[in-house]
Parts: structure tokens; sequence; C-alpha cells
């Protein structure tokens, strides 16, 4: 009797330090404060067993890193390249992960064919169609949308886009009109960079510009901040997380939609000291502030970053080496989302 009643205590307490395992990763902490973590997904992470198995493991959120851009899936007016977002979407539904899309407007990474309008009737044709036929396609599949990525300019005016150009300003209002018809359950967020700190032009224009939206009723759920921070400049978390709560006081989400912290390579101490402290700062506040929905880093691993290429001089920016392992701001991460 009492070697059956060991057995059974020894095959308890293994099981619990396997469940325990299994959840210490960021996205099982992160879902006991309600958001999901994840990471932006390249087309070409799909074909290699050792990325997947990060994305897994990290996430319960994905987006795609282009795929979903107008230049990638319509690369001319009739020609549609369903076959990468397919394949994204069926690996996150497989996987019970949910899918951001990014992004349906945006002033980059654009096809030939709308880089002018004739009039503002073609203009606001176009933009349902490309609204409609996407939503209709994945309704009930992709749980949010980045409507408008990038609106603003650093000063706070309105960044003049071929939208902006020929519908006018309220080509947002419309966009996201369309889009709550479309698919009234999916989740609609404006997403902008430099826009995390309240008392930053840019960041009071897009607070501004929402609020009047809420105000008038036109359906937005929430706004991303991308967070693409470098050590070298300063990171306020006062100014963040006050910004984070005048949107919850419009009752909107805030997702922390790109983040990485770049640094000069090879890094020193001193910067990766502040790097751990900014991803540690950022997890505190997701995880303290109700309204912050995912925290998703664009890429995973330094070794497939787009900081390098487009920062040159910078880089080593994400949770993951580029040998694929994880960082000591990764372990330090994890902690402090398991505090
Ligand atoms: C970047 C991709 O990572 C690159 O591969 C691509 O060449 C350019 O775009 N803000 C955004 C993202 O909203 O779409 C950008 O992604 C990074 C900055």
């Amino acid at each position: 009797m009492k070697t059956k009643l060991t057995v059974v205590f020894a095959f308890a307490a293994v099981l619990l330090m396997l469940s325990s395992c299994a959840q210490k990763t960021p996205k099982t902490y992160a879902a006991k404060y309600g958001f999901k973590t994840g990471v932006s997904v390249a087309i070409g992470d799909l074909y290699n067993e050792d990325y997947i198995k990060i994305i897994k493991e990290n996430s319960s959120i994905v987006v795609a890193e282009n795929c979903m851009k107008w230049a990638n899936l319509r690369p001319n007016k009739t020609f549609w390249n369903w076959t990468d977002v397919d394949k994204l979407v069926e690996f996150a539904e497989s996987n019970k992960i949910a899918v951001k899309w990014h992004t349906l407007f945006w002033h980059n990474q654009n096809p030939g064919f709308i880089s002018s309008f004739k009039s503002r009737e073609q203009a606001l044709e176009t933009m349902d169609e490309h609204i409609t036929t996407i939503m209709s396609r994945y309704k009930g599949r992709i749980s949010e949308y980045d409507v408008v990525n990038e609106m603003f300019n650093e000063d706070g005016t309105m960044r003049e886009t071929v939208w902006y150009k020929s519908i006018g300003p309220d080509y947002i209002e419309h966009a996201l009109i369309k889009a709550r018809e479309t698919d009234p359950n999916a989740k609609l967020f404006l997403n902008e960079y430099n826009n995390e700190e309240q008392g930053n032009k840019k960041a009071d224009a897009m607070y501004n510009f929402v609020k009047d939206l809420v105000d008038r009723g036109i359906p937005i759920d929430g706004v991303g901040f991308q967070l693409h921070l470098a050590t070298i400049y300063p990171y306020n978390e006062a100014a963040v997380r006050s910004n984070i709560r005048r949107y919850a006081d419009l009752g909107l989400q805030v997702s922390f939609s790109e983040v990485d912290v770049r640094m000069p390579v090879p890094s020193s101490e001193s910067d990766r000291q502040t790097q751990m402290n900014t991803y540690c700062s950022l997890a505190k506040l997701a995880k303290e502030e109700p309204n912050v929905t995912s925290f998703i880093t664009w890429g995973f691993t330094d070794k497939q970053s787009w900081i390098p290429s487009t920062f040159p001089g910078y880089g080593e920016a994400l949770l993951y080496d580029k040998d694929l392992k994880k960082k000591p701001v990764y372990e330090a991460f994890v902690k402090e989302l398991a505090k």
C-alpha cells in the first residue's frame, strides 16, 4: 500500500513539474493577464522547422511581416496572391493562434496601379473593393486588422498619402466604417510609430484624432503602438502608461504591435542593460494596464530581423540571437511576466 501511494505521489509530482514547465512561456503568463503575445512572421519562416518551433512556443497571435501588404498581395488590380496569406492563416488556425492583418492601407509597399486616382470616387471604390474582398474572404478567421498604418507625420500633421490626397482626411473613417460593416466581429486598429508617449506631438495628434472618431461614433477598437525603440533614445515609462490610460478612458485597446529595441552593434553591456529594462518595462505595462491586449515583436531572432538592413550599424533588437538561442533579455522578459 505504502509503495503504491509513493508511486502515485511521484507520478503526481512529475505531472506537476511537467505542467509548470509547459507554462513558463511569455504567452502562458500573458494569458493570465488577459493579453496575447506573438511575433511577425515572414512567409519563409514557415518553411523552417526551427523557426516554426519558436513561433509556436511564443505566439497566441501572429501577424504577417509582408505578405498582407498591397505590393505582395495585390501587385496589380486583378491578381491577388492569396497563397502566402492562406498558408499563414492555416498555420495559425491549426495551432490555435489568432491572426492580425497588417495592413489594409499604408503609404509604403504599394503597387504602381494605386499611385494616383482620377477622382475621389475612384479612390473610394478601390478602397471599398480592397476591404470587402479581404474581409469577406477571411471573415471570422482574422481577429484584428491594422486598418490604416502610419497616418501621421512627426509634427502631428496628417501624412499626405495617396488616400489622403485623393479622398481627404476622412479616408480613415471611411475605411473603418466599411471594415466594421464587412466583418463586425473583427477588432479595428490604427497603427503608428513614435506614438507611445503622451506629450509627443505625433502621439497627442493621434490621440486627439482618435478621440474625435470615438466622439462621433466612428467604429474603432484600438490603437497600435509599433514600439520600434532604440537604446540610444530616451524611454519614458510614465508617459507610455498615461497614454495607454487615456485610450482606456475612451474604451479603447492598445496593442504593442511591432516591438523591437535596437542597439548599436556590437552591443555594449550598458546598452544590453538598457534594452532589458525597456523590454521589462513594456512587459510590466502590458500586465498592469488592462486595455493592453497584445505584445507582438517584429520578428523573433536577430538573424531575420529587419533592423540591420534598415538601420545600418544597429541590431540585436530581439529576444533570440542569431543562432536562435534565447538571450538573457528573453529570460528577464519572462521573469518580469512571471512576477
Ligand atoms: C518592414 C518589414 O519588416 C520589411 O521586411 C520590409 O522590407 C519593410 O517593412 N513598420 C511597419 C512594418 O508597419 O510593416 C515594417 O515592416 C516595419 C516598420
